[in-house]
């Protein structure tokens, strides 16, 4: 089968494109990515000669570009991973939000319904459920809860599911929507919390840790997420909800000292700044669903997972080094410089 794979050039895209490139070789599969500041082509530079890949920079945003390519390539699944990614950007500025993850989305939904209500899965957030209680370590995000958003990116996301539910109903797309907790691996952007104490500790600078680095992530090694997303598209109930997550809840600031000592650095390293605007105190999911009906279980523990990480960062620095070289000092100097 064809499958359109958005934002393939980005963090989870890219590491579900080396996934399915091995579990299904015989797959087509189409990469469309705009190419955004996440977007980095030479990451995909090992696939670019297989027969079975095609690279293709384009908005999801471009109907007539989108629709063209349906058109040319006559998918069979599409699965949706293109978005803006970052809460602190989506703080700082919300328009891009709204526009690539919620008109984004729809654009590329109503290619699916025009060229043969195509099968489509929708890549989404533990995010959408808002926060829980820190001291409420009982209670767990299902797919029950209800969608209560923090921030501009998470709202966008909501929004962004809000409409593939709609499109179901209303015009009987096929769909499925994931909610996943944080990943972690190769490829991860450096404004991320770990890729970013990765890359600052290994350049001898500040690790600014957010308040008092008491927020918990429920941490999932990326490559269990694709697998969750590839099992969805293949076996998982049309017009449902699955939440993924690896019962790995974790404060950053055990996170951030766990990388210190992996890499032989000093906690002299930690600085705390000012937090988050409503910096969401804690995720956690309960993935019952998923492993009921799919057997999906998380297979890379978080202490093999982390250590493998930091190993892939210390092999490829060139990839890192030039991102975080480039545009990125601007960035960094605009969030933390006066933190
Ligand atoms: P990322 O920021 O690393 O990558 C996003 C990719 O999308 C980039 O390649 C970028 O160029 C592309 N893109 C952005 N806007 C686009 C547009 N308008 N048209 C086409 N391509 C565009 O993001 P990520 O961390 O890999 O996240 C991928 C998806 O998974 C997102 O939908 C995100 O909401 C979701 N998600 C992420 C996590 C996580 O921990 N990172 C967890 C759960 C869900
Ligand atoms: O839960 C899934 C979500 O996980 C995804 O939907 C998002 O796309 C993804 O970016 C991630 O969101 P978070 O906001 O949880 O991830 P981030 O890496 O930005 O931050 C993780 C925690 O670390 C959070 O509590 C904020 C804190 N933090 C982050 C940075 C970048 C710091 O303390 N210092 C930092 O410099």
């Amino acid at each position: 089968m064809t499958l359109i794979v958005t934002g393939g050039a980005g963090f989870i895209g890219s590491n579900f494109i080396f996934y399915m490139r091995k579990a299904h070789p015989e797959d087509r599969i189409v990469c469309l990515d705009k190419l955004t500041y996440a977007g980095n082509l030479s990451t995909l530079a090992p696939v670019m000669d297989d027969p079975n890949f095609r690279f293709v920079k384009l908005d999801i945003c471009d109907r007539a570009g989108v629709f063209a390519l349906f058109e040319e390539e006559k998918p069979d699944v599409v699965v949706n991973f293109a978005a803006e990614s970052h809460v602190d950007r989506s703080i700082e500025d919300p328009g891009i939000f709204l526009q690539t993850n919620i008109l984004g989305t729809a654009t590329m939904m109503d290619a699916c319904r025009t060229f043969g209500n195509v099968r489509y899965h929708q890549v989404s957030t533990d995010e959408v459920y808002g926060d829980l209680p820190l001291d409420r370590p009982d209670l767990f995000f299902t797919e029950e809860t209800p969608i209560h958003t923090s921030s501009p990116y998470s709202s966008s996301k909501a929004g962004a599911d809000l409409l593939v539910q709609a499109y179901h109903r209303t015009y009987d797309l096929p769909i499925t929507i994931s909610r996943c907790s944080n990943n972690y691996g190769p490829y991860h952007f450096p404004e991320k919390l770990i890729p970013l104490m990765i890359a600052n500790c290994l350049n001898n600078k500040p690790l600014p840790v957010y308040g008092e680095g008491l927020n918990v992530r429920d941490w999932l090694y990326v490559e269990d997420h694709c697998k969750a997303i590839d099992l969805i598209v293949r076996k998982g109930r049309i017009g449902e909800v699955y939440n993924v997550g690896g019962h790995n809840e974790m404060r950053n600031i055990d996170i951030v000292k766990l990388i210190i000592k992996e890499l032989g650095k000093d906690e002299s390293l930690i600085t705390y700044v000012t937090d988050r605007k409503g910096h969401d105190l804690r995720y956690a999911i309960d993935p019952t669903k998923i492993h009921n009906e799919l057997g999906w279980l998380p297979e890379t523990k978080f202490q093999d997972g982390i250590k493998k990480t930091i190993q892939w960062y210390l092999d490829n620095k060139a990839w890192w080094e030039e991102i975080i070289s480039g545009e990125y000092q601007n960035y960094y100097e605009k969030m933390y410089g006066n933190r």
